[in-house]
């Protein structure tokens, strides 16, 4: 095991979002929500950290989102990269600093990493045929093309990856390729690019990772390397012949830009540098100390990216770190489906906050305790509701809500002096401190699920330390025992004020504050070093000590509602109708036809001058038309929608060169156009304009003609 003993610096990377949609609780308990509480926790304990993010802007994602929208990628980055950072503030992800591939800076660094290894020659230069899509006139690359992956079968294969088993793909692997801007088949065509050989990397991988990180990466990061590097690696192209990214800074690489994945895990180090021109720092400590332990937070699709490419280029490099540790997620899914945004199956962040305002740590609770830690896992809102009503609101906010109002009430809120301890308090003071360890323990192995639980469990400690000693009873028989119970209690209730700061930021504070100790301001950077801290609670017995006075009570969570559950099924209940309903088959459009074909309709306004039933038929009427030109007889099948009286003297439009036929012997010399009202309800064409029906062209388009 190589894991640093002691490092002096740790930098945190959290994967750049793609900003081509605003980002939903699959990302959030993934990637983000583990992160932070990593980056917190390291705060607290007084590490040296740097936590850094930012909007992934280049790459066929973009290009294909601007497309669909018929809007410039610049649009479509500019309107996500606002929502997804204002949805990261919101929920509390403490990043150091949140940047954006699309930053000059980043430009810069990512055109110096590749001319630097170009100079170097670590990138072998190859003519190869590559796909094309003719119609659109444009190489086919990673999302612009689909196809059956060779490894899995999965049908919606990208062209340089599998989302579904995680194979790293070149485009020219896909079976059955499909271009996603035209539906068409490509073809092939030669194409220059640039390749980094990842063989050449082989025997280096296997030392670190395979030999160096066997017992502490996760089973199914290391599983997943360990494929790769045994089923062979190819050379893999770092340009692509695209319009939107970073133009290759090399001779030949005129309107080539470089693959999206070369230059987005570069994106972590210009995001360090943006934040150390900002804070007057020195960037390189942080990306080429050894001391320094970094650990990137991603997803599961990342894997390959993150531990084989992006180090291989780091290596290439020359100057940089490692990761220490890259503790990928599986995925979550939502109430059994897999998150999609094109389906819109997700739970949005910023429509959560409007539906549970200032409930971001339930939100982050309910998805820490449930992390798709070593399986995929599913979200559901009953889960939700449930990890808030008998976990936050019946066991922490209960625990805390009791001390902090019987404090209030026996001791105008000023924190007791404790009398002789017995051992039930010495035990519970003893557990309490041993608290920080346990958490630690679990946070040091990437468990966050178990170390949410352990938090959980202090609360429980709490609880049912009260319900024993039931200071409310033996307040009437025995004053100065419940100065030491609520004492005890007193301490508890801080120890998780300190304890959960990296899981439940908001309520950290708020309790924080109801108990009336140092809580620094502000919710997106970490803790101040006057702030209490974890060491406090495992090594001090007095965490509040007496005579010390705290605020009154205040709601730390608040019941869910079964009503509020079922809103959100039924919203989901209603995307899954609708994309039902978008998947059916609509009848096609006829044939289109020409202008001269619409000319040969000879239609005029006519006047209905007589009606009546034809004999023997339920849904014919006989009327009798006053063209202009001529009066006509014309069969109409309007029987069950119109008696002959309330139709007589009404203007119609009336088609009056339709070659004539006969209908139960009586020949029918034209057709009167009717259509259906929004109700479903047969209605003439009218041309009297005081009839809503008559201005709307729409209704005239699809209007039916009946005869
Ligand atoms: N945008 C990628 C995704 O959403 C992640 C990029 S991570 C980085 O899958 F390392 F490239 F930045
Ligand atoms: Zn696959």
């Amino acid at each position: 095991m190589s894991a640093k003993i002691s490092p002096s610096r740790y930098t945190l990377t959290a994967a750049l979002p793609y900003t081509n949609g605003p980002i939903h609780i699959g990302h959030l308990a993934g990637v983000y929500v583990p992160a932070d509480i990593y980056a917190r926790y390291l705060r607290i304990i007084g590490k040296d950290v740097l936590f850094v993010c930012g909007s992934d802007e280049h790459g066929v994602a973009i290009s294909m989102k601007a497309k669909k929208e018929g809007i410039s990628p610049k649009d479509v980055i500019d309107k996500y990269h606002g929502i997804i950072k204002q949805s990261f503030a919101d929920f509390g992800i403490s990043f150091d600093n949140y940047s954006r591939t699309s930053a000059p800076i980043h430009h810069e660094t990512a055109s110096e990493f590749f001319k630097k290894l170009y100079d170097q020659g670590d990138f072998i230069e190859e003519t190869t045929a590559q796909l094309y899509d003719a119609e659109a006139d444009q190489f086919l690359a990673d999302r612009f093309v689909i196809g059956t992956c060779p490894k899995c079968g999965n049908e919606e294969a990208y062209g340089d990856q599998c989302e579904n088993c995680g194979s790293s793909l070149n485009a020219t692997d896909l079976i059955h390729p499909k271009s996603t801007i035209t539906g068409s088949v490509p073809i092939t065509k030669e194409t220059t690019h640039w390749f980094l050989p990842l063989n050449r990397y082989e025997d280096f991988l296997r030392k670190w990772i395979l030999e160096g990180h066997k017992n502490d990466w996760k089973p199914n990061v290391y599983g997943q390397c360990k494929s790769w590097i045994d089923g062979g690696l190819e050379p893999r192209a770092v340009t692509r012949d695209l319009d939107w990214g970073i133009p290759v800074p090399v001779k030949g690489g005129e309107g080539k830009v470089l693959y999206v994945w070369f230059d987005a895990p570069i994106g972590y180090i210009s995001s360090t540098k943006e934040w150390a021109a900002r804070e007057n720092k020195d960037w390189e400590p942080y990306w080429k100390d050894e001391n320094t332990k970094m650990v990137h937070f991603i997803g599961k699709d990342n894997i390959v990216f993150h531990c084989i490419i992006f180090p291989a280029i780091l290596k290439a490099h020359g100057d940089y770190i490692l990761p220490e540790n890259v503790p990928a997620n599986e995925f979550l899914n939502l109430e059994g489906n897999k998150l999609s945004t094109s389906k819109n199956w997700a739970v949005w962040l910023h429509e959560y906050l409007e539906e549970f305002p200032n409930m971001q740590d339930v939100l982050r609770y309910a998805l820490t305790a449930n992390a798709p830690e070593t399986k995929d896992n599913d979200f559901t809102w009953k889960d939700f509701q449930a990890r808030n009503n008998n976990e936050l609101v019946a066991i922490f906010g209960n625990f805390v809500n009791r001390v902090v109002v019987l404090t209030n009430k026996y001791y105008d809120g000023q924190v007791p002096t404790a009398g002789n301890l017995l051992k039930v308090d010495t035990d519970t003071l003893e557990q309490l401190s041993k608290f920080p360890a346990v958490i630690e323990s679990s946070l040091e192995r990437y468990r966050f699920r178990e170390a949410s639980q352990e938090l959980m469990n202090l609360a429980r400690l709490g609880n049912k330390y009260l319900a024993d000693e039931e200071p409310w009873k033996v307040i009437k028989e025995d004053e100065e025992r419940v100065k030491t119970i609520m004492f005890v209690a007193l301490q508890i209730a801080t120890g998780l004020a300190v304890l959960s700061e990296p899981f439940l930021p908001f309520t950290s504070k708020k309790l924080k504050s109801i108990l009336n100790v140092i809580s620094n301001t502000s919710t997106t950077i970490g803790t101040s070093s006057d702030e209490m801290s974890w060491n406090d609670v495992s090594q001090k017995e007095i965490l509040l000590s007496a005579g010390h006075q705290i605020n009154k009570a205040e709601l730390l969570f608040r019941k869910i509602e079964d009503k509020e559950i079922q809103t959100q099924l039924d919203k989901l209940e209603a995307t899954k109708k609708q994309n039902e309903q978008m998947n059916k088959e609509v009848t096609p459009q006829k044939d289109t036809i020409t202008f001269d074909d619409f000319s040969k309709l000879d239609m005029r306004v006519g006047t209905i001058v007589e009606a009546e039933k034809m004999a023997k038929a339920k849904k014919l009427l006989v009327l009798k038309v006053d063209t202009g030109l001529d009066t006509r007889t014309i069969v109409s099948g309007i029987a069950e929608s119109f008696t002959p009286e309330e139709i007589v003297g009404k203007k119609v439009t009336v088609l009056v060169n339709l070659a004539p036929r006969a209908l139960r012997g009586v020949e029918s010399e034209g057709m009167i156009l009717m259509t259906e009202n929004t109700e479903g309800k047969l209605v003439f064409v009218n041309p009297d304009t005081s009839s809503p029906l008559s201005t709307g062209s729409e209704e005239v388009r699809n209007g039916e003609g009946i005869s």
